[in-house]
């Protein structure tokens, strides 16, 4: 006797009904790029449709955020100015502790995520302090630790370490509690990989290392076990969430993940990955709404519990279309 799959795809109904993973707006988390100054918005090269907005025209894009019902953005920060130690990064008048402050009083319900790191803030672009060419861990964690605090002070819901510096997590988590910040989440960036995918980002963040790279503390996109292992020390210093980045070319991290742990799973669909779609769509050489909803769709089907993109605003008009 023939297996007939075909039956459960015979009509729509039938899909609907047997269908195993759905891509909702709730899925979302939209990045937003802060920078000082006044009457900012600018379209970033790298990434079309993304802009660098100054505080004062925050709520243009804050208020599209609402009105598509997406519930959270992360923060990134262009500093006016960089130093050897990052120092900017955690002055509490800094811009991202700025942005999370307009945010706060914008709005009542947008959760405010911070990705907490060094490499927008550092005159070398590296994600922590320099010791000859090396990146001093420890003496990293100390600089994460006051960051992360300065966006708590500031009223973030959660914080975000992108830095890859061992023990952070369990540094950051210390200080928050310490300083009665124990509500605030930690969501790691726990197996970020060292990826020519971040590459539109950087030009969007200004946050290109000067020399060298950044593969003495981002993972090998050779390993797969390793990611296990970062994974399984974060929640171990107390993540609340775990990331795994980029999440195209990293579906199978989030799927050995989904088996084997118990906290939610962020996949940050990367700027390299929107740019692609972005290119091709623009060269004619695909169907850029069906594309972009089905590689999301994939990432939630690989295990992700969100997802952190670039295309949240266009993929939420979509599903509302749909
Ligand atoms: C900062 C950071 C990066 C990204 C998020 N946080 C860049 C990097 O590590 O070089 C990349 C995001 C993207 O490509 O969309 N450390």
């Amino acid at each position: 006797m023939i297996k007939r799959g075909r039956r459960l795809r015979i009509n729509s109904a039938i899909r609907d009904l047997v269908r195993e993973n759905q891509l909702n707006t709730n899925d979302f988390i939209f990045p937003i790029f802060v920078v000082e100054g006044e009457n900012i918005k600018e379209e970033i090269n790298s990434m079309e449709g993304n802009y660098h907005w100054s505080i004062d025209r925050l709520h243009e894009i804050i208020e599209e955020v609402e009105s598509l019902n997406i519930k959270g953005v992360i923060l990134f920060g262009l500093p006016k100015h960089k130093d050897e130690c990052g120092s900017e990064s955690f002055n509490n008048d800094g811009i991202v502790q700025k942005a999370v402050k307009k945010i706060k009083e914008l709005s009542n319900n947008l959760y405010i995520i911070t990705d907490v790191c060094m490499c927008q803030y550092t005159s070398h672009g590296h994600c922590g302090i320099l010791d000859e060419l090396n990146i001093d861990n420890d003496k990293t964690l100390e600089i994460l630790g006051k960051i992360a605090l300065s966006h708590a002070r500031a009223g973030a819901h959660m914080v975000a370490p992108s830095d890859m510096m061992d023990g952070r997590v369990a540094y950051i988590r210390n200080i928050l509690d310490e300083n009665k910040y124990e509500n605030v989440a930690i969501m790691s960036y726990s197996a970020k990989y060292s990826s020519y995918f971040y590459g539109p980002f950087r030009e969007a963040a200004h946050s290109a290392p000067q020399f060298g790279d950044r593969k003495t503390y981002q993972m090998d996109p050779a390993n797969s076990e390793e990611a296990l292992r970062e994974i399984e020390w974060d929640i171990n210093e107390g993540a609340d969430i775990i990331m795994v980045k980029p999440a195209l070319s990293y579906l199978d991290i989030i799927r050995r993940a989904k088996d084997k742990i118990n906290v939610p799973i962020c996949a940050y669909n990367v700027s390299g990955e929107y740019a692609m779609v972005k290119a091709g769509a623009k060269m004619g050489l695909i169907d850029e709404k069906g594309i972009v909803l089905e590689m999301l769709l994939s990432m939630k089907r690989a295990g992700a519990d969100f997802i952190i993109t670039y295309h949240a605003l266009e993929a939420a008009k979509w599903l509302k279309e749909n």
